[in-house]
């Protein structure tokens, strides 16, 4: 490799429906923690023709950069669909709803503590397709969440994965007497694969949140731009993630 082609991750770019795009905010300030000062740059545009000034992009600052040159690597998984034509592949189904040859299906991001991180999701209602499953290939564990899609709209095939690499031994350990029976899968590759061949032929796709989440904190939006969302906004999307999250708890007790 040449010192040119040493490509860290940059930024990456998700488009959304509007749908999904003030909820998506509150995701990025309450679940992934970005500050007020970590949204780097907002875009409107302007008023006209009647139609009020509109929020066009936001960039969230969302992690800080560890000083850790191991952890400087950038990794881009490709996966085509290897199905016989007559049977279903979710992989096929992702691109031909897509219209498309490509999609970036889910983007990596790393966490110092997976266990902890895992557990703040799981407070605010986010939901899973997997328990953390742990690589040993490549000694790392890591988690799959729902697709990122609204009640009256279909699954977007896009979802964050979130991982912890060369995890300590107590939280390996922990995590194995967690989840034994879900432990011993080939891969995790496969876990996730498998995981999602399951959901797109039953047709139940797990969404990141729920649909009475989704409609709570759309109307905490309330039609209005992110620009105008205030603080106590944020905080009071806070409060309904945490309340969805403990009524989840509950049901599954
Ligand atoms: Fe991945």
């Amino acid at each position: 490799m040449k010192p040119y082609q040493n490509l860290t991750v940059d930024h990456m770019t998700l488009l959304l429906d509007p749908e999904l795009y003030d909820v998506m905010y509150f995701v990025f300030r309450n679940v992934f923690g970005v500050a007020k000062q970590d949204l780097l740059y907002e875009r409107r545009r302007p008023a006209a023709g009647g139609v009020p000034e509109l929020s066009m992009t936001f960039a969230s600052l969302v992690g800080r950069h560890q000083g850790n040159a191991a952890m400087d690597n950038t990794i881009i998984a490709t996966v085509q669909p290897t199905e016989p034509a007559g049977e279903r592949s979710h992989v096929r189904e992702m691109l031909k709803e897509h219209s498309a040859a490509a999609h970036w299906q889910h983007i990596a991001l790393r966490t110092p503590d997976l266990i902890a991180f895992h557990r703040h999701c799981q407070d605010r209602g986010v939901n899973f397709i997997t328990p953390i499953l742990r690589d040993d290939h490549e000694d790392l564990i890591q988690v799959f969440s729902g697709e990122l899609y609204h009640p009256g709209g279909k699954p977007s095939a896009v979802f964050f994965e979130f991982v912890q690499r060369n995890p300590t031994p107590e939280a390996v350990k922990m995590l194995e007497e967690r989840n034994r029976e879900a432990w011993f899968r080939d891969t995790t590759f496969l876990g996730l694969y498998q995981e999602k061949e399951n959901e797109y032929r039953s047709g139940k796709v797990v969404p990141f949140i729920d649909p009475e989440l989704h409609r709570a904190l759309k109307k905490v939006a309330g039609g209005r731009q992110v620009f105008e969302l205030s603080e106590a906004d944020v905080a009071e999307a806070d409060r309904l993630m945490l309340a969805a999250g403990s009524t989840k708890r509950a049901v599954k007790a």
